[in-house]
């Protein structure tokens, strides 16, 4: 039990030297201050690392992580955490990454109750209420799911499109797209989805603001 952990603090110093060996001034430049590009929103699973299977390296990427990769629209950190990543750090991209197996949207598909967790997951089945006719219409129960995962993402995408702070920055001709992605297990591969939004054009008028 206390070996599973204590290697963790033992793996923290080896990692240290090993930076230090590379670059003496690696903390002192990194703790100056971090300008990253990219706002990264993934699954909290603990088999997507963002920075690991995108080759970022610490300052590069600013990173949000919930069950499912959800943009729940009154998540006060979710909300705070894009709030500073456009308005402050003025990321350029934003990359919605889902994965095909995730636990979030399997469980969402089904009928299971799982507890406090069920009110998480309400979002995600909202989006197959979304798409119940292309869904229902899949035989293949990991076909379903896999691409219950797709529009999951897709939906996650305009959910950011639809935000105040997004439609601001868009207004003030700040750069900035959202990208939707899915990252695949089985193959450590990631799928661009194509569903990237770069402006008001990209959301229906409804949800548009006026400025
Ligand atoms: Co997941």
């Amino acid at each position: 039990m206390e070996s599973s952990y204590q290697k963790l603090l033992k793996n923290n110093k080896e990692w240290v030297s090993k930076q230090l060996d590379t670059d003496p001034a690696y903390f002192e430049n990194l703790a100056k201050g971090q300008t990253p590009e990219y706002l990264w929103i993934g699954c909290s699973d603990s088999r997507v690392p963002a920075n690991e299977i995108t080759g970022t390296r610490p300052g590069e990427m600013f990173v949000h992580r919930n069950i499912a990769n959800m943009v729940v629209h009154s998540d006060m950190n979710m909300l705070s955490v894009l709030s500073y990543a456009v308005e402050v750090l003025k990321v350029k991209h934003i990359i919605v990454c889902g994965h095909y197996g995730c636990g979030g949207v399997v469980a969402a598909m089904g009928k299971k109750q799982y507890g406090l967790i069920d009110n998480w997951l309400r979002h995600i089945k909202d989006v197959y209420r979304l798409y119940h006719k292309e869904l229902d219409a899949i035989e293949d129960e990991t076909m379903r799911a896999n691409r219950f995962v797709e529009v999951n993402v897709k939906e996650q995408v305009l959910d950011l499109a639809k935000t105040s702070i997004i439609q601001n920055a868009w207004k003030n001709q700040q750069p900035l797209h959202v990208h939707g992605w899915v990252y695949d297990l089985h193959e450590g591969l990631i799928k661009d989805l194509d569903v990237t939004c770069r402006g008001l054009q990209d959301i229906h008028t409804v949800y548009q603001f006026d400025f």
